[in-house]
C-alpha cells in the first residue's frame, strides 16, 4: 500500500510574513498522520521553511534544481544546497519550467539524478498540452517524458522517486481532468516503470496535479493509481490545503 502523499507547490508566492501566517495555519489545522505532508515553497524561503516546520510531521522542498553540482553557474540553485536546509524533495520539470525555460526531457532526468545523488526526492513532473491531448497524443507524450527518466535511473534510484501527472490544460485553469483521464494515465505512467522494475512500479508514488481542490480531490484520490497530490492554488490557502490533506 503506497501512502498518499499531499505537496504544496507554492510556485512564486509568499512572503515571510505570509509564510509564517500560511505555516503557522497548516500546522495547527494538520490531522494525524494519514498522508504524507510537504510543502515545496520558493528557494529563498527554504530556510524559514526549516525553522517553521522542523520537528513537525511537515517536509519542505524546492521547486526546480540545478543540472550543475557547484561553481560558477550564477543565480543556481544546486541539490546540495537544498539538502542543506533541510529539504526532503525537489520538484523537477515542471511544465513551467520545461516551457518558459526550455527544459527539455534530458535536463528533466538530469535533474532528477542530481537530486537522487543528494538524497533528495525528484518529483517529476509530466503532463501533455491541450493541443496535444486533443491530437490524441497524450499516450505518446507521457510515454516520451517517463522514457527520458527510465533512460538515466537505475533500478534503485527509480523506486526513491515520486511522478506528478500534471495535465498542462488543467494547471491553474480551475479545469481538472477526470478522475476516470486521470487514472488512465497514471495507469500508464505505471505500466512504463513496471517495463523497467515491477518493484518500483509498486512502491513510485504518482501524483496528479492541476486544479485539485477541496471539492474535487476525493474522487480524484480514490483512483487506484492516484498517490496523491501536487497542490498549486490551493495550497495557499490553509483550510483548502488541510482539506484536501483530510481528503487523502
Ligand atoms: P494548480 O497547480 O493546482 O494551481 O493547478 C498545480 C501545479 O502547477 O503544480
Amino acid at each position: 500500500m503506497r501512502r498518499k502523499l499531499i505537496a504544496g507547490n507554492w510556485k512564486m508566492n509568499g512572503s515571510l510574513a505570509a509564510n509564517a501566517d500560511l505555516l503557522a495555519s497548516i500546522k495547527a489545522g494538520l490531522p494525524g498522520s494519514a498522508c504524507d505532508v510537504a510543502v515545496c515553497a520558493p528557494a529563498i524561503y527554504l530556510a524559514q521553511a526549516k525553522a517553521e516546520l522542523s520537528g513537525t510531521a511537515i517536509a519542505w522542498g524546492g521547486q526546480d534544481v540545478s543540472v550543475h553540482e557547484s561553481g560558477a553557474y550564477t543565480g543556481e540553485i544546486s541539490a546540495a544546497m537544498l539538502r542543506d536546509v533541510g529539504c526532503r524533495y525537489a520538484i523537477v520539470g515542471h511544465s513551467e519550467r520545461r516551457s518558459y525555460h526550455n527544459e527539455s526531457d534530458e535536463v528533466v532526468a538530469l535533474k532528477a539524478s542530481r537530486a537522487l545523488a543528494s538524497e533528495l526526492t525528484p518529483i517529476i513532473c509530466v503532463g501533455e498540452l491541450l493541443a496535444e491531448r486533443e491530437a490524441g497524443k497524450t499516450d505518446e507524450v507521457v510515454a516520451r517524458q517517463i522514457n527520458a527518466i527510465l533512460n538515466v535511473l537505475d533500478e534503485e534510484s527509480l523506486k526513491s522517486i515520486v511522478v506528478a501527472y500534471e495535465p498542462v490544460w488543467a494547471i491553474g485553469t480551475g479545469k481538472t481532468a477526470t478522475p476516470q483521464m486521470a487514472q488512465d494515465v497514471h495507469a500508464l505512467l505505471r505500466q512504463r516503470l513496471a517495463a523497467k522494475s515491477a518493484v518500483a512500479a509498486e512502491k513510485v508514488r504518482i501524483l496528479y496535479g492541476g486544479s485539485m481542490k477541496p471539492d474535487n480531490a476525493k474522487e480524484l484520490l480514490s483512483m487506484p493509481d492516484i498517490d496523491g497530490g501536487l497542490i498549486g492554488g490551493a495550497s495557499l490557502k490553509a483550510s483548502d490545503f488541510l482539506a484536501i490533506i483530510n481528503a487523502a
